[in-house]
């Protein structure tokens, strides 16, 4: 497995200014930080990154969501990142998600779910190249 993941601080948890202790909790679970940059997506890019979704019932709303303002992505280093990174952050819905976890301490809803972390490492790679150049990723 691959020691980087990428995540983003979605625009419900800016908003309420979690990026503070959302980094901290990452951090405090071996996180080290990569790259990280304060962004805002157009629509139509956010619709590119989450071109896997195109066609699934909830794809316009995320979209629109993830386009509504700011956010914070964060390339993370660590051992076995990817896996550990999902368990941290916990499952999509917090009502599901285990005590402890970002989702379950952050999250709205489903839709509103304060984080997105990669799904594998070629999503990480992925993920990673959408949002950063060469020279920020040293
Ligand atoms: P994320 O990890 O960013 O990847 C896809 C996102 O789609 C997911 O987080 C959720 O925010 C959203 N999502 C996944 N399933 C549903 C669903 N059933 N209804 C609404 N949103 C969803």
């Amino acid at each position: 497995p691959g020691k980087v993941t990428f995540t983003i601080i979605k625009p419900g948890a800016v908003e309420r200014n979690l990026t503070g202790p959302i980094l901290a909790k990452m951090n405090e679970a071996g996180f080290v930080i990569k790259a990280l940059k304060y962004t805002k997506l157009k629509k139509e890019q956010a619709c590119e990154f989450y071109q896997e979704h195109e066609g699934k019932p909830f794809y316009d709303y995320l979209t629109d969501f993830m386009s509504r303002g700011p956010i914070v992505v964060v390339i993370l280093e660590k051992e076995n990142a990817v896996a550990d990174f999902r368990k941290l952050i916990g499952s999509t819905d917090p009502a599901e998600a285990e005590e402890g976890t970002i989702r379950k301490l952050y999250a709205q809803d489903k839709r509103e779910n304060a984080v997105h972390g990669s799904d594998s490492d070629a999503s990480a790679i992925r993920e990673s190249d959408f949002f950063f150049s060469r020279v920020e990723r040293f």
